[in-house]
């Protein structure tokens, strides 16, 4: 099993979650989640087992939860095929074979240390190739009104960057495709709302910043990232192999920063001059405490002097600080599911008004844009 990251070690123990509350986001996960059933039936064993629970709360404080545990689970069946729980993370596994938990259980006991180190070392990181559907949409409304001028694209919160990759795709929302044909890397989204453009200026420079970015060499961790996939979702597992091979033919540019403190130093390094500077966060603003979200407004508005700025967004309702209001606007607000896309934008050095598009599918299923 791969080594875990540590990241968590300095966190007392009296402030990892209870069993109660683990086991409680169990139930809800085996209720709420049918569209997955093989998985929500591996959860439901979870919720009455107590060794099960015991070894989910050695997450760190917030992480204990059902989804980190079938990672965990995941990924051991990926390294190590031959244990009794790898039938029921494959793509073709379905409750017609009958009940997974007893496997799955068996497979726990056998391997209780590797799965704590996991459970205790990670945390669930979702990079999902299909948002580029709407990162696409973001981009092409956000360079609408200065269609020839050549765009430097920042992303803030990237991971192992496959969003920053999102022109290289064939994209297609509702009747619109878009993007090379050859690609295996292919995306798709119903459109729910109005029409949805997909051009794009010419692309001039690319750069992902993220606090723990992630390699195309980084193996472990490329495959933390697949095994957070849940393998019952047809399309995803392809799609995130074909990205990964995308990747490594063609790695994005990461830079290894905290999106707040490290922006303005970003911008500086890598725009090009005269270029339209486009910033988008896509599921990455929501992690950064709300008191400092405010702070890359702050630097866009200097970056504005040097020409026309855009930050786009696909963040929870309420993450995104000078949005028009959507609901609560604290820390409530990032316990709130939906995924709401908003424009602030920066054109001859004055602020616009900030503007809701609309919302999204958090992993890019479908876009509604007014
Ligand atoms: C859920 S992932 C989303 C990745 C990608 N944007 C997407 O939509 O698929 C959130 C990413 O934000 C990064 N992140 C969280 N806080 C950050 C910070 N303060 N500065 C930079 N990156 C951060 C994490 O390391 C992680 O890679």
């Amino acid at each position: 099993m791969s080594e875990a990251r540590d990241r968590h070690s300095h966190e007392p123990d009296d402030a990892r979650d209870s069993p109660a509350v683990a086991r409680q986001r169990c139930l809800d996960f085996a209720t709420m989640h049918s569209e997955v059933p093989v998985y929500a039936r591996i959860v439901a064993g979870m919720a009455d087992d107590d060794d099960a629970i015991a070894l989910l709360c050695s997450a760190a404080p917030g992480q204990a939860r059902p989804v980190l545990l079938l990672a965990a689970l995941h990924e051991l069946t990926m390294l190590q095929p031959d244990t009794a729980a790898a039938q029921w993370f494959s793509p073709d596994a379905t409750l017609d074979r009958g009940d997974p938990w007893p496997d799955v259980r068996r497979t726990i006991d056998a391997h209780r240390d590797e799965l704590r180190t996991v459970v205790a070392g990670r945390s669930t990181q979702t990079n999902e190739v299909n948002r580029a559907t709407y990162v696409r949409a973001m981009v092409s409304r956000a360079a609408a009104d200065l269609p020839d001028t050549p765009v430097t694209i920042v992303e803030l919160g990237a991971s192992a960057g496959f969003l920053l990759g999102f022109d290289d795709y064939r994209v297609t929302v509702g009747e619109v495709t878009v993007g090379p044909e050859g690609t295996g890397v292919r995306c798709r989204a119903e459109n729910r709302g109005a029409p949805v453009a997909l051009d794009l200026p010419p692309i001039c420079a690319r750069v992902g910043v993220d606090a723990h970015p992630i390699g195309p060499d980084d193996t472990d961790d490329l495959r933390w990232l697949r095994a957070c996939i849940w393998p019952e979702m047809p399309g995803r597992i392809e799609r995130f192999d074909a990205a990964v091979e995308h990747l490594r033919s063609d790695p994005p540019e990461l830079v290894r920063a905290d999106m707040v403190d490290g922006l303005a130093q970003v911008i500086t390094t890598h725009r090009t001059p005269g270029s339209h500077l486009a910033v988008f966060s896509s599921w990455a603003l929501t992690y950064v405490a709300r008191e400092r979200r405010t702070g890359i407004a702050d630097v866009l508005a200097d970056a504005a002097a040097d020409g026309p700025v855009s930050w786009v967004t696909a963040e929870p309702p309420g993450c995104v600080p000078g949005l028009p209001e959507q609901g609560p606007t604290d820390d409530a607000a990032d316990r709130l599911t939906g995924t709401v896309v908003g424009a602030r934008r920066w054109r001859d050095g004055e602020e616009l008004p900030a503007q809701v598009w609309g919302s999204v599918h958090p992993h890019g299923n479908w876009i509604n844009l007014h």
